[in-house]
């Protein structure tokens, strides 16, 4: 369905409960639906927004059109859980409802101040003439999840800004408040990430300027920067839109990457000793706009929107779209992410039946973990979500002797965004053993590499009786398949 501009924009409260209520249905029941990932209520899901630790839970907001799969009319629904794995649904958390976020409540974190949690976030403004203006704004959550917006911007935006200025990540440091924005520098229309300082929080917000970060242009764009502190290590992720790949190779439409260095300095608005050249942070096809913050003991986590801006996924023609991936813990290693799996995802373990190399197929269901464990001289093809005969499937190829690993997802049902490739690939240390931890969620894979040294994030839209798992030749590996459990 073409969706006009009206039918994007349509306030809330001209949709029917009744619309509201089979969308949701729709959503429901869907054999590509997962089930122990944040997925939406109904309709579209992008990024995630105040991932944050506040009145002993987990909370996790996420951006929603909620009408269809459309990028329409945004608002943030909020989920809480007690261990990152089990999410509970709260509805809407953030409308867009005043004058300042009429056209879209927009991307931003949260922070806990005092006893409450501080949304920061971008109002998408749009005037008469569809002329754009983003409002950084402030609202309070309170420990009955009640949100209170405040009544007018945190500053006014600088004249040197273009129109695309969003996505605020609220820090503190030395007892100042600072956000990073992203931005588009109107003259050069070049992306940047945008440093502002407060003493107050809600007044007193003053640019500190752009942050010095690569040397390189960073496209035109830069969307939904963070900084984190990892293992003591300054992370700066952020998805930098129309990147020159002579910059940083990738292949997905916009990437979502990372830069380390060894010390932020605020005042200067500088990642000293950064690695200048940006890095994918998930090598799949599916990882967005990831948000990543610090709990109160300082471990770093992330989560991601599985799903890119501008493509269109098999699920559109049912109104639903897109999911969040599994929350991830960050570590830092040579320069380096490691990303993986946090400790309570175990416990939606299930039966378990162990392999080996020797087996062809085994019948894993839809909703399961494979750990996988591959000899240093073994090259073949896993196949994941596969007929039993294998003749259709994910496929992971490998070659632990040159230290190749690549999955291609174009024999696994409905094509997803063919023009950006079929395979993506990543370079491993020679002769080395493979291991595998897989997570697949009905039409969600996540495959994690060697501990977290690399994830491939990806979406897949196969025949539902194609739910078996193995090697197409013997290989010296061993392996567990454990059923998972609902969220
Ligand atoms: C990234 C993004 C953000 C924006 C939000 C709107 O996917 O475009 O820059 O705030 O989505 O939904």
């Amino acid at each position: 369905m073409e969706w006009t501009r009206e039918q994007r924009y349509l306030p809330y409260e001209k949709h029917s409960a009744l619309e509201l209520l089979k969308l949701q249905a729709q959503a429901a029941n869907s054999s590509y639906q997962m089930h122990y990932h944040v997925r939406p209520n109904s309709g579209l899901l992008n990024d995630p927004n105040g991932f944050s630790y506040y009145n002993n839970e987990w909370h996790v907001f996420y951006q929603s059109f909620p009408f269809g799969a459309a990028h329409g009319l945004k608002s943030w629904m909020h989920m809480t859980s007690p261990d990152l794995v089990h999410w509970q649904s709260h509805g809407l958390a953030l409308a867009p409802d005043t004058e300042y976020d009429s056209h879209g409540a927009y991307s931003g974190s949260a922070r806990v101040i005092d006893d409450r949690l501080f949304l920061m976030y971008t109002g998408n403004h749009r005037d008469a003439d569809w002329q754009r203006t983003p409002y950084q704004l402030g609202a309070w959550l309170d420990k009955q999840n009640q949100v209170t917006k405040l009544d007018q911007p945190l500053f006014v935006n600088p004249d040197h800004i273009s129109e695309h200025f969003r996505d605020p990540q609220l820090l503190k440091y030395n007892d100042k408040y600072y956000a990073i924005i992203g931005a588009q520098e109107k003259d050069t229309q070049e992306g940047h990430i945008d440093l502002w300082v407060s003493d107050e929080l809600t007044t007193g917000w003053q640019e500190v300027g752009y942050v010095d970060c690569m040397d390189d242009s960073m496209g035109y764009m830069c969307e939904c920067p963070n900084l984190i502190d990892v293992d003591g290590h300054p992370v700066l992720i952020f998805c930098p839109q129309g990147l020159d790949k002579k910059v940083a190779d990738y292949e997905n439409i916009y990437p979502n990457m990372y830069l380390t260095g060894d010390d932020f300095d605020y005042e200067k608005a500088k990642l000293i000793n950064s690695s200048q050249i940006p890095v994918n942070l998930d090598d799949g096809f599916d990882v967005y706009a990831t948000q990543a913050f610090n709990a109160p003991d300082g471990k770093a986590y992330a989560i991601s929107w599985v799903g890119l801006p501008d493509l269109s996924y098999p699920t559109d023609t049912e109104n639903w779209a897109n999911c969040l991936s599994q929350v991830k813990e960050l570590h830092y290693q040579n320069g380096r992410l490691l990303q993986k799996p946090v400790a309570a995802m175990k416990e939606l373990r299930g039966q378990a039946e162990s392999f080996n190399g020797n087996v062809s197929h085994i019948k894993t269901g839809r909703q399961f973990e494979m750990t996988v464990d591959i000899a240093a001289d073994q090259a073949g093809t896993l196949f994941l979500a596969a007929a039993q005969d294998l003749s259709a499937g994910l496929q992971v190829r490998f070659d632990t002797r040159t230290g190749k690993l690549s999955v291609d997802r174009s024999h696994a049902g409905q094509p997803v965004a063919p023009d950006f490739g079929t395979v993506r690939s990543v370079k491993l240390p020679a002769d080395q053993p493979l291991k595998l931890d897989v997570f697949i969620d009905h039409s969600l894979a996540e495959i994690f590499v060697n501990d977290g040294e690399h994830i491939l994030t990806l979406r897949f839209f196969n025949d539902p009786c194609q739910v078996w798992a193995g090697f197409d030749e013997r290989i010296n590996a061993h392996g567990t398949v454990w059923q998972l459990k609902n969220m």
